[in-house]
């Protein structure tokens, strides 16, 4: 056993014991390998005696029960063979299940954040009371690292809570609020947080007096009682609902219905034992791998300040009270509404006196949106209405700490902009441009202060796309940056911080891959075999489709200022400009690559289409899955490697979070550069040969070969 303890026993009354979790220095209790060590030290005592009527397992800390496994002694685990997979699923299952063996009743007392390994040990106690406070929650989230509950969750919470709920809980990965805990007779019963211990010692008299839960012992140990008909029922209906979510990228969901399918038929033992063995294809795997990096890389960005933490040291960010944004429209009104829903008054402003109108109703609608409700919830409404003002004249920026611009995108009307809103700014405002494609720097030489003035680049549409690009111009200072990124996490977005440059980050590497798309049409590969060699590889939607979403007009402009930047690799196709000419401008204007002409306005092909692209196409010629594949992902991976060496990027893990959560890259490929990584820089090389003859942009760089001479990886080694 290492450093201080987790574990503390005390008694609650001379025969009721109670455990408390406390992990010292940390804000969350998690379950590592010294801390499981120390509970089975306990209940080798505890079970040696004989005076108790019951065990109670709280927590120190208000809002965290226990938080799951220690996943960095996970990732130190993810090579181990096989067999030692099941031994460590074996290990936990054992340990928590003396908790439905011990000679007294067991009660897991949980307020707050209950969820992964913390649910598997607080569901094999006899019985759960759960806090009415906000934060309580309880959830089984493994399938979200690849995985399932291995810790006997699997076997156990059919048992307790039912066969159907046990599977929603584990394949959906969703936690659950304490009354509906309570409905699934998951929690006994749910008290306020202070009185969670008198409660317990209540229920653990209760117990003894009924001899109840000894009854649920024997019960819960058996097999379910199912038939073979409803087991059939449910396994159809789940697996459906699954695959419409995974699309098959996913196994950790689907192995464990299959697991609680097959284990429903035997006793808890042999399906723990099933748990155990099913566990070892999953633990390890890449996909586990992948979604495990993800999680590394969120956490990771969470303790970020944004600069070079030598700088950072000193820097404290500007607290942003409250925040102007000028122009209400696609982007300034899901800027205004982030905004405001996190508690920032909002000043907006916009040239048009109707597009104010309309985007202050439309901010207000967003900000108090409800995801149940599926629109805006009156009371919120209410409560956020009178953060937000409409400007009324230029001196109300002087309430505001930061400005967003996100005005029509245009150099002149966006200086104009900043000339006439900087002359009323305080001495500490920042000011910020949402633009997507002009230079930061260019903009920042005509404002009175560079140093206080930076990209502030979102996606569309903002509610849904987490990530912010935060663009440092040349002039760009520390402290303005600090800030920046402090703001963009406290309105729920997942800041990267950026050197100025072509397309930043995120759409000069998303055009690469945008234009091989029309190139590969241009040489006659057929639009579906495009996007399906794209979702297939594990992107939401395929690059043509997205074509249509982004509007043909809005990608015209985009690819051409990026044709500019790097003639020698982005060729402007001249199908899109044509597009434009005939009305095609995408899915807003019903009609682009595809036909939205429809009640759902989904892609559905056009025929009109073949004869509009025959000036423009080849003969159709048959491509491979895997040309199409690298045809498409190559290009970006290589610009990827220019973006770091051109300094545009400051660690590859950025770019990675950049493309899962700005362009829906698979987060079980774990990230553009993990996946690189696993492949390899010198076998990459290899994949690049055939294509290099089609030219600079399918050719090694310089950044590639180093790494392959060097046996590298994009990623540090430990991370
Ligand atoms: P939009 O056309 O929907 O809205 C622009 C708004 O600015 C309009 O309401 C217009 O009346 C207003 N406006 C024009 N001149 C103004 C002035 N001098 N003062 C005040 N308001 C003025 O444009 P959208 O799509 O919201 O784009 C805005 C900015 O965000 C652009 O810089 C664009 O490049 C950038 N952006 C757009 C994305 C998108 O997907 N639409 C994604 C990321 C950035």
């Amino acid at each position: 056993m290492s450093g201080a303890q987790t574990l503390t026993l005390s008694m609650l009354e001379p025969d009721v014991a109670l455990l408390t979790f406390d992990t010292p220095d940390k804000s969350a209790n998690v379950l590592s390998e010294s801390v499981l060590t120390e509970l089975e030290t306990h209940l080798d005592a505890l079970e040696q005696r004989a005076d108790l009527a019951g065990l109670v397992i709280g927590s120190g800390k208000p809002g965290m029960f226990i938080a799951g496994a220690d996943l960095r002694e996970f990732v130190a685990s993810l090579q181990v063979e096989k067999s030692k997979i099941a031994q460590m699923c074996r290990r936990g299952q054992t340990l928590f299940g003396r908790l439905s063996k011990c000679p007294f009743v067991t009660v897991a007392a949980i307020d707050g954040i209950c969820v992964g390994g913390g649910a598997e040990l607080a569901i094999w106690c006899d019985r759960r009371l759960l806090s009415n406070g906000a934060k309580t929650e309880f959830g089984f989230p493994e399938v979200k690292l690849g995985l399932y509950p291995g810790w006997g969750g699997t076997a156990r919470a059919p048992r307790v809570i039912g066969l159907g709920n046990a599977v929603e809980m584990i394949t959906g990965g969703e936690s659950v609020d304490a009354a509906t805990a309570r409905s699934m007779n998951l929690a006994t019963d749910v008290v306020p947080a202070d009185q969670l211990l008198s409660a317990a010692v209540a229920l653990i008299r209760d117990e003894q007096a009924t001899g109840q839960f000894q009854r649920d012992r024997r019960r819960w140990s058996e097999p379910l009682g199912i038939s073979e008909t409803e087991l059939g029922f449910l396994g159809a209906t789940a697996s459906a609902v699954i695959r419409g979510k995974t699309k098959g990228h996913y196994p950790a969901p689907e192995a464990a219905l299959e697991v609680m399918l097959e284990a429903a038929s035997t006793d808890v033992e042999t399906a723990c034992q099933m748990e155990a063995e099913g566990m070892a294809q999953l633990f390890g795997s890449d996909v586990n791998a992948a979604l495990l990096n993800v999680f590394f890389l969120t956490d990771r960005n969470k303790k970020e300040k944004g600069v070079a933490p030598s700088s950072a040291a000193n820097l404290e960010p500007t607290a942003i009270q409250t925040a102007g944004v000028i122009g209400t429209g696609i982007m300034g009104r899901g800027i205004a509404a982030a905004n405001l829903r996190r508690g920032v008054s909002v000043v907006v402003d916009d040239a048009s006196q109707e597009a104010l109108v309309r985007g202050a109703q439309a901010i207000l609608e967003e900000a108090a949106y409800d995801r149940e409700l599926k629109g805006p919830g009156s009371r919120r409404l209410a409560e956020l209405a009178p953060n937000l003002r409409l400007c009324g004249a230029d001196q109300q920026w002087a309430a505001c700490d930061l400005v967003i611009e996100a005005v029509v995108e245009n150099l002149d009307v966006k200086r104009q902009v900043f000339q006439r809103i900087e002359a009323e700014l305080p001495e500490t405002a920042i000011l910020a441009s949402n633009t997507s494609t002009i230079p930061i720097t260019k903009m920042a030489e005509t404002v009175k202060h560079p140093e206080r003035f930076c990209g502030f680049h979102f996606f569309n549409p903002v509610r849904r796309m987490k990530l912010v690009e935060i663009v440092r111009g040349e002039k760009t200072s520390d402290e303005t940056v600090v800030s920046a990124v402090a703001h963009a996490k406290r309105i729920g977005k997942l800041p990267i911080v950026l050197n100025d440059g072509p397309g930043f980050l995120v759409n000069r590497l998303l055009f690469p891959y945008m234009s091989e798309a029309l190139a590969l049409l241009a040489e006659g590969a057929r639009i579906k075999d495009i996007d399906r060699a794209a979702k297939a590889f594990g992107m939401p939607m395929g690059p043509i489709e997205l074509y249509d979403l982004v509007g043909i007009d809005t990608a015209t402009f985009a690819g051409q200022v990026m044709a500019d930047a790097f003639p020698d690799r982005i060729a402007a196709s001249p199908i899109l400009p044509a597009m434009v000419e005939a009305g095609r401008l995408g899915k807003k204007s019903g009609l682009g690559f595809f036909n939205y002409d429809n009640k759902r306005q989904r892609a559905e092909p056009d025929p009109g289409l073949e004869a509009f692209l025959a000036e423009f196409v080849a003969a159709e010629r048959k491509f491979a899955r895997d040309e199409l594949t690298d045809r498409l992902f190559m290009p970006m991976l290589l610009e990827a490697t220019r973006a770091l060496e051109d300094n545009i990027v400051f660690d590859a893990r950025d770019i990675d979070l950049g493309l899962i959560f700005g362009l829906g890259f698979p987060p079980f490929k774990g990230g553009l550069m993990f996946w690189a990584d696993r492949i390899g820089a010198a076998p990459l090389l290899e994949r690049l040969k055939p294509l290099e003859r089609i030219g600079p942009r399918m050719q090694p760089t310089e950044l590639l070969r180093e790494m392959a001479a060097a046996n590298k990886t994009f990623y540090p080694s430990s991370h």
